[in-house]
Protein backbone atom coordinates (compact mmCIF):
# COMPACT_ATOMS: atom_id res chain seq x y z
CA UNK A 1 0.00 0.00 0.00
CA UNK A 2 3.10 2.43 0.31
CA UNK A 3 4.70 1.16 -2.66
CA UNK A 4 5.14 4.13 -5.78
CA UNK A 5 5.65 4.32 -9.32
CA UNK A 6 8.75 5.81 -10.18
CA UNK A 7 7.52 8.03 -13.17
CA UNK A 8 9.35 10.43 -14.79
CA UNK A 9 8.06 13.85 -13.33
CA UNK A 10 10.03 17.01 -15.76
CA UNK A 11 8.24 19.70 -13.75
CA UNK A 12 11.31 22.66 -13.56
CA UNK A 13 12.66 23.80 -10.67
CA UNK A 14 11.26 26.24 -9.34
CA UNK A 15 12.61 27.44 -6.44
CA UNK A 16 15.25 31.18 -6.82
CA UNK A 17 18.19 31.28 -4.95
CA UNK A 18 16.86 34.71 -3.19
CA UNK A 19 18.10 35.68 -0.17
CA UNK A 20 16.35 33.89 3.13
CA UNK A 21 15.32 36.68 5.43
CA UNK A 22 13.57 35.51 8.73
CA UNK A 23 11.29 38.45 9.39
CA UNK A 24 8.69 38.17 12.83
CA UNK A 25 11.16 36.61 14.36
CA UNK A 26 9.74 37.26 17.72
CA UNK A 27 5.89 36.08 16.53
CA UNK A 28 4.70 33.11 17.41
CA UNK A 29 1.73 31.65 16.11
CA UNK A 30 0.09 29.52 18.90
CA UNK A 31 -2.56 27.94 17.06
CA UNK A 32 -0.86 27.06 13.92
CA UNK A 33 -3.23 24.94 11.50
CA UNK A 34 -1.25 22.00 8.84
CA UNK A 35 -2.38 21.43 5.54
CA UNK A 36 -2.57 17.74 4.59
CA UNK A 37 -2.81 17.60 0.82
CA UNK A 38 -5.04 14.70 0.13
CA UNK A 39 -4.63 12.29 -2.42
CA UNK A 40 -5.88 10.27 -5.40
CA UNK A 41 -7.66 6.66 -3.75
CA UNK A 42 -5.29 4.05 -5.39
CA UNK A 43 -5.92 1.04 -3.64
CA UNK A 44 -8.88 -0.73 -4.67
CA UNK A 45 -10.07 -2.04 -1.38
CA UNK A 46 -10.69 1.93 -0.33
CA UNK A 47 -11.96 3.13 -4.00
CA UNK A 48 -15.59 2.99 -2.52
CA UNK A 49 -15.37 4.78 -0.24
CA UNK A 50 -14.32 8.08 -2.21
CA UNK A 51 -11.79 9.14 -4.70
CA UNK A 52 -9.21 10.73 -2.52
CA UNK A 53 -8.11 10.38 1.05
CA UNK A 54 -6.46 11.38 4.08
CA UNK A 55 -5.05 8.48 6.19
CA UNK A 56 -6.51 9.20 9.87
CA UNK A 57 -2.56 8.49 11.26
CA UNK A 58 -1.21 11.55 9.41
CA UNK A 59 -4.65 13.98 10.92
CA UNK A 60 -3.67 12.71 14.71
CA UNK A 61 0.06 12.86 14.18
CA UNK A 62 -0.28 16.47 13.25
CA UNK A 63 -2.71 16.72 16.34
CA UNK A 64 -0.15 15.54 18.49
CA UNK A 65 2.52 18.01 17.94
CA UNK A 66 -0.17 20.59 19.00
CA UNK A 67 -1.39 21.90 15.76
CA UNK A 68 -4.86 21.84 13.52
CA UNK A 69 -5.38 20.10 10.68
CA UNK A 70 -7.17 21.22 6.82
CA UNK A 71 -7.51 19.03 4.63
CA UNK A 72 -6.66 20.17 1.10
CA UNK A 73 -9.05 19.08 -1.75
CA UNK A 74 -7.41 18.67 -5.13
CA UNK A 75 -10.04 19.55 -6.91
CA UNK A 76 -9.72 23.14 -6.69
CA UNK A 77 -8.98 26.43 -8.36
CA UNK A 78 -5.23 28.14 -8.60
CA UNK A 79 -7.05 31.14 -6.61
CA UNK A 80 -8.75 28.52 -3.90
CA UNK A 81 -5.79 27.01 -3.53
CA UNK A 82 -3.56 30.18 -3.37
CA UNK A 83 -6.28 31.15 -0.64
CA UNK A 84 -5.50 28.05 1.42
CA UNK A 85 -1.79 28.26 1.13
CA UNK A 86 -2.43 32.21 3.18
CA UNK A 87 -4.44 30.46 5.45
CA UNK A 88 -2.05 27.67 6.92
CA UNK A 89 0.79 27.74 8.56
CA UNK A 90 2.93 24.05 6.39
CA UNK A 91 1.72 21.35 4.19
CA UNK A 92 1.88 17.94 5.15
CA UNK A 93 2.78 15.55 1.91
CA UNK A 94 1.85 12.18 2.97
CA UNK A 95 3.10 8.61 1.39
CA UNK A 96 0.85 6.91 -1.04
CA UNK A 97 1.42 5.57 -4.34
CA UNK A 98 0.73 7.97 -7.12
CA UNK A 99 2.37 8.83 -10.30
CA UNK A 100 4.84 11.65 -9.94
CA UNK A 101 4.06 13.26 -13.37
CA UNK A 102 0.61 12.93 -13.93
CA UNK A 103 -1.38 12.98 -10.47
CA UNK A 104 -3.39 15.77 -9.34
CA UNK A 105 -1.23 15.41 -6.38
CA UNK A 106 1.71 15.89 -7.82
CA UNK A 107 0.63 18.87 -9.44
CA UNK A 108 -1.16 20.80 -6.64
CA UNK A 109 1.63 19.66 -4.16
CA UNK A 110 4.56 21.31 -6.66
CA UNK A 111 1.95 24.58 -6.77
CA UNK A 112 2.18 24.95 -2.83
CA UNK A 113 5.89 24.22 -3.15
CA UNK A 114 6.86 27.10 -5.36
CA UNK A 115 4.45 29.45 -3.32
CA UNK A 116 6.40 27.95 0.03
CA UNK A 117 9.59 29.00 -1.82
CA UNK A 118 8.15 32.06 -2.87
CA UNK A 119 7.09 33.43 0.70
CA UNK A 120 10.20 32.13 2.17
CA UNK A 121 12.06 34.47 0.33
CA UNK A 122 10.08 37.21 1.66
CA UNK A 123 10.90 36.60 4.48
CA UNK A 124 7.09 34.45 4.94
CA UNK A 125 8.31 31.74 6.79
CA UNK A 126 5.97 28.84 5.63
CA UNK A 127 7.52 24.53 6.32
CA UNK A 128 6.72 21.89 4.25
CA UNK A 129 7.43 17.88 5.48
CA UNK A 130 7.21 15.06 2.99
CA UNK A 131 6.49 11.00 3.95
CA UNK A 132 7.50 8.22 1.95
CA UNK A 133 6.18 9.64 -1.49
CA UNK A 134 6.12 13.49 0.20
CA UNK A 135 10.17 12.97 0.36
CA UNK A 136 10.47 11.38 -3.54
CA UNK A 137 7.94 14.29 -4.91
CA UNK A 138 10.32 17.21 -2.97
CA UNK A 139 13.22 15.49 -4.82
CA UNK A 140 11.82 15.63 -7.88
CA UNK A 141 10.61 19.11 -7.90
CA UNK A 142 13.81 20.70 -6.28
CA UNK A 143 15.85 18.81 -8.93
CA UNK A 144 13.30 19.04 -12.06
CA UNK A 145 13.44 15.41 -12.80
CA UNK A 146 13.46 11.96 -11.81
CA UNK A 147 16.01 10.92 -9.60
CA UNK A 148 14.31 7.81 -8.30
CA UNK A 149 15.47 4.18 -8.75
CA UNK A 150 14.79 0.76 -7.70
CA UNK A 151 15.75 0.84 -3.52
CA UNK A 152 13.51 -1.55 -2.17
CA UNK A 153 12.74 -1.54 1.75
CA UNK A 154 8.87 -3.26 2.05
CA UNK A 155 7.77 -3.34 5.81
CA UNK A 156 11.10 -3.74 7.05
CA UNK A 157 12.66 -1.32 9.60
CA UNK A 158 16.09 0.22 10.13
CA UNK A 159 18.27 2.08 12.29
CA UNK A 160 19.09 5.12 10.39
CA UNK A 161 22.31 5.80 9.42
CA UNK A 162 23.66 9.32 10.42
CA UNK A 163 25.55 11.60 8.36
CA UNK A 164 28.28 14.29 9.81
CA UNK A 165 25.11 16.56 9.13
CA UNK A 166 22.87 15.12 11.68
CA UNK A 167 23.74 16.56 14.83
CA UNK A 168 23.67 20.02 13.68
CA UNK A 169 20.43 19.87 11.67
CA UNK A 170 17.09 21.75 13.06
CA UNK A 171 15.20 18.37 12.82
CA UNK A 172 17.73 16.91 15.39
CA UNK A 173 19.89 19.10 17.07
CA UNK A 174 17.44 19.21 20.05
CA UNK A 175 16.78 15.44 20.42
CA UNK A 176 17.86 13.88 23.52
CA UNK A 177 20.95 12.58 23.11
CA UNK A 178 19.72 8.95 24.52
CA UNK A 179 16.93 9.13 21.78
CA UNK A 180 19.95 10.27 19.12
CA UNK A 181 21.42 7.32 20.08
CA UNK A 182 18.53 5.09 20.00
CA UNK A 183 17.83 6.11 16.70
CA UNK A 184 21.11 4.96 15.14
CA UNK A 185 21.59 1.87 17.13
CA UNK A 186 17.40 0.28 16.98
CA UNK A 187 15.21 -0.18 14.06
CA UNK A 188 13.04 2.43 14.81
CA UNK A 189 12.12 3.90 11.61
CA UNK A 190 9.41 2.04 9.33
CA UNK A 191 10.01 1.67 5.40
CA UNK A 192 7.69 0.95 3.05
CA UNK A 193 8.69 1.88 -0.45
CA UNK A 194 10.24 -0.04 -3.99
CA UNK A 195 11.72 3.29 -5.00
CA UNK A 196 13.79 5.93 -3.46
CA UNK A 197 16.89 8.20 -4.30
CA UNK A 198 20.33 6.61 -4.00
CA UNK A 199 22.91 8.58 -2.49
CA UNK A 200 24.77 8.30 -5.36
CA UNK A 201 22.37 9.98 -7.13
CA UNK A 202 21.63 12.38 -4.80
CA UNK A 203 25.22 13.48 -4.43
CA UNK A 204 25.46 13.38 -8.11
CA UNK A 205 22.53 16.16 -8.61
CA UNK A 206 23.84 19.79 -7.78
CA UNK A 207 20.28 21.33 -7.36
CA UNK A 208 19.99 18.38 -4.56
CA UNK A 209 22.82 19.10 -2.97
CA UNK A 210 22.34 23.21 -3.23
CA UNK A 211 19.37 22.77 -1.66
CA UNK A 212 18.74 19.77 1.10
CA UNK A 213 21.27 18.37 3.48
CA UNK A 214 21.56 14.64 3.83
CA UNK A 215 20.97 13.59 7.35
CA UNK A 216 20.55 9.88 7.08
CA UNK A 217 20.93 7.27 4.90
CA UNK A 218 19.68 3.40 4.70
CA UNK A 219 20.43 0.40 2.49
CA UNK A 220 18.21 -1.33 0.36
CA UNK A 221 16.74 -4.74 0.80
CA UNK A 222 18.20 -4.78 -3.31
CA UNK A 223 21.81 -3.12 -2.36
CA UNK A 224 21.82 0.45 -2.93
CA UNK A 225 22.40 3.20 -0.05
CA UNK A 226 19.21 5.45 -0.37
CA UNK A 227 18.72 9.03 1.68
CA UNK A 228 16.65 8.45 4.22
CA UNK A 229 16.41 11.66 6.26
CA UNK A 230 16.76 15.31 4.30
CA UNK A 231 16.58 18.81 5.46
CA UNK A 232 16.30 21.46 3.56
CA UNK A 233 20.05 24.03 3.76
CA UNK A 234 18.19 27.71 3.50
CA UNK A 235 14.32 26.48 3.50
CA UNK A 236 12.23 24.96 5.69
CA UNK A 237 11.34 22.07 3.58
CA UNK A 238 11.80 18.36 5.44
CA UNK A 239 11.65 14.99 4.23
CA UNK A 240 11.86 11.26 5.18
CA UNK A 241 11.84 8.47 3.54
CA UNK A 242 10.45 6.24 6.43
CA UNK A 243 7.15 6.72 8.32
CA UNK A 244 6.80 8.06 11.68
CA UNK A 245 2.86 8.33 12.24
CA UNK A 246 2.77 4.37 12.04
CA UNK A 247 5.04 4.45 15.58
CA UNK A 248 2.01 5.46 17.14
CA UNK A 249 -0.68 5.41 15.20
CA UNK A 250 -0.80 2.44 12.57
CA UNK A 251 -1.22 -0.89 14.88
CA UNK A 252 -2.06 -3.98 12.08
CA UNK A 253 -0.10 -7.14 13.09
CA UNK A 254 0.86 -7.70 9.51
CA UNK A 255 3.00 -5.11 9.14
CA UNK A 256 6.13 -4.07 10.78
CA UNK A 257 5.22 -1.19 12.52
CA UNK A 258 7.80 -0.02 15.53
CA UNK A 259 5.89 0.65 18.98
CA UNK A 260 8.59 0.58 21.37
CA UNK A 261 9.06 3.81 23.62
CA UNK A 262 12.12 4.84 21.78
CA UNK A 263 9.82 4.16 18.58
CA UNK A 264 6.79 6.39 19.63
CA UNK A 265 9.41 8.86 21.79
CA UNK A 266 11.04 9.90 18.09
CA UNK A 267 7.85 10.05 16.36
CA UNK A 268 6.48 12.36 18.91
CA UNK A 269 9.47 14.61 18.91
CA UNK A 270 8.99 14.80 14.79
CA UNK A 271 5.35 15.97 15.04
CA UNK A 272 6.66 18.44 17.51
CA UNK A 273 9.32 19.99 15.60
CA UNK A 274 7.24 19.80 12.19
CA UNK A 275 3.91 22.20 14.55
CA UNK A 276 6.90 24.09 15.70
CA UNK A 277 7.87 24.94 12.70
CA UNK A 278 4.48 25.96 11.60
CA UNK A 279 4.55 28.18 14.94
CA UNK A 280 6.71 30.68 12.96
CA UNK A 281 4.13 31.02 9.91
CA UNK A 282 1.82 34.09 10.76
CA UNK A 283 -0.28 33.39 7.85
CA UNK A 284 -4.58 32.71 8.78
CA UNK A 285 -8.05 32.45 7.43
CA UNK A 286 -9.64 35.72 7.04
CA UNK A 287 -11.88 34.67 10.24
CA UNK A 288 -13.06 32.28 12.45
CA UNK A 289 -16.43 30.78 11.03
CA UNK A 290 -14.10 30.46 7.57
CA UNK A 291 -11.44 28.56 9.54
CA UNK A 292 -14.02 26.29 11.35
CA UNK A 293 -15.59 25.51 8.26
CA UNK A 294 -11.96 24.36 6.91
CA UNK A 295 -10.85 22.20 9.24
CA UNK A 296 -10.73 18.43 9.22
CA UNK A 297 -13.01 18.15 12.30
CA UNK A 298 -15.87 18.35 9.47
CA UNK A 299 -15.48 15.60 8.14
CA UNK A 300 -15.58 11.93 9.41
CA UNK A 301 -13.00 9.04 9.64
CA UNK A 302 -14.35 5.65 8.14
CA UNK A 303 -12.67 2.74 9.43
CA UNK A 304 -10.82 0.69 6.79
CA UNK A 305 -8.74 -1.46 9.58
CA UNK A 306 -10.18 -5.01 7.79
CA UNK A 307 -9.08 -3.71 4.17
CA UNK A 308 -6.03 -1.51 4.65
CA UNK A 309 -2.93 -1.11 6.91
CA UNK A 310 -4.71 1.93 8.26
CA UNK A 311 -7.22 1.99 10.49
CA UNK A 312 -9.33 4.60 9.74
CA UNK A 313 -9.11 7.20 6.70
CA UNK A 314 -10.73 10.46 5.83
CA UNK A 315 -12.05 10.40 2.26
CA UNK A 316 -13.17 13.57 -0.04
C1 LIG B 1 -13.69 18.48 -10.28
O1 LIG B 1 -14.63 19.51 -10.23
C2 LIG B 1 -15.29 19.73 -11.47
C3 LIG B 1 -16.16 20.96 -11.35
O2 LIG B 1 -16.77 21.05 -10.09
C4 LIG B 1 -16.08 18.47 -11.82
O3 LIG B 1 -16.72 18.64 -13.06
C5 LIG B 1 -15.12 17.29 -11.90
O4 LIG B 1 -15.85 16.10 -12.13
C6 LIG B 1 -14.33 17.16 -10.62
N1 LIG B 1 -13.33 16.12 -10.79
C7 LIG B 1 -13.10 15.20 -9.86
C8 LIG B 1 -12.01 14.24 -10.17
O5 LIG B 1 -13.72 15.12 -8.82
C1 LIG C 1 26.81 4.47 7.09
O1 LIG C 1 27.29 5.44 6.16
C2 LIG C 1 28.68 5.51 6.07
C3 LIG C 1 29.04 6.62 5.10
O2 LIG C 1 28.24 7.73 5.30
C4 LIG C 1 29.23 4.18 5.58
O3 LIG C 1 30.64 4.24 5.56
C5 LIG C 1 28.77 3.07 6.50
O4 LIG C 1 29.14 1.83 5.96
C6 LIG C 1 27.27 3.09 6.65
N1 LIG C 1 26.87 2.10 7.63
C7 LIG C 1 25.78 1.35 7.48
C8 LIG C 1 25.48 0.39 8.58
O5 LIG C 1 25.05 1.44 6.53
C1 LIG D 1 5.96 -7.81 7.60
O1 LIG D 1 7.04 -8.24 8.39
C2 LIG D 1 6.64 -9.04 9.50
C3 LIG D 1 7.85 -9.25 10.39
O2 LIG D 1 8.96 -9.59 9.66
C4 LIG D 1 6.04 -10.33 8.98
O3 LIG D 1 5.62 -11.12 10.05
C5 LIG D 1 4.85 -9.99 8.08
O4 LIG D 1 4.33 -11.15 7.48
C6 LIG D 1 5.23 -9.00 6.99
N1 LIG D 1 4.03 -8.54 6.37
C7 LIG D 1 3.86 -8.49 5.06
C8 LIG D 1 2.56 -7.98 4.57
O5 LIG D 1 4.73 -8.84 4.27
C1 LIG E 1 -15.01 -4.16 7.31
O1 LIG E 1 -15.67 -3.59 8.41
C2 LIG E 1 -16.83 -2.84 8.08
C3 LIG E 1 -17.31 -2.14 9.33
O2 LIG E 1 -17.36 -3.00 10.43
C4 LIG E 1 -17.88 -3.80 7.50
O3 LIG E 1 -19.03 -3.10 7.17
C5 LIG E 1 -17.29 -4.46 6.27
O4 LIG E 1 -18.18 -5.41 5.76
C6 LIG E 1 -15.96 -5.12 6.59
N1 LIG E 1 -15.34 -5.53 5.33
C7 LIG E 1 -14.75 -6.72 5.18
C8 LIG E 1 -14.15 -6.98 3.83
O5 LIG E 1 -14.66 -7.52 6.09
Amino acid sequence: MFAFNALVCASAALYSAGAFVLQNRHEVNNRPIIGILTQEVTDDNLKKFGNTYIPTSYVTYIESGGARVVPIKLNQSFAEHEKIFRSINGLLLIGGSVNLETSDFAHIAGFYFRLAIKANDKGDYFPIWGTCLGLQLLTVLVAGENLLSRTVAENVTYPLNFTTEAQSSRIFKDFPPNLLKALSQEPLTANFHHFGVTKEAFMGNEKLNVFFSILSTNVAENGPVFVSTIEGRKYPVYGVQWHPEVNRFQWDPHYNFPHSSNAVGVSSLLAEFFVNEGRRSLHHFSDTAEENRALIYNYNPVYVGNVSAYEQSYFF
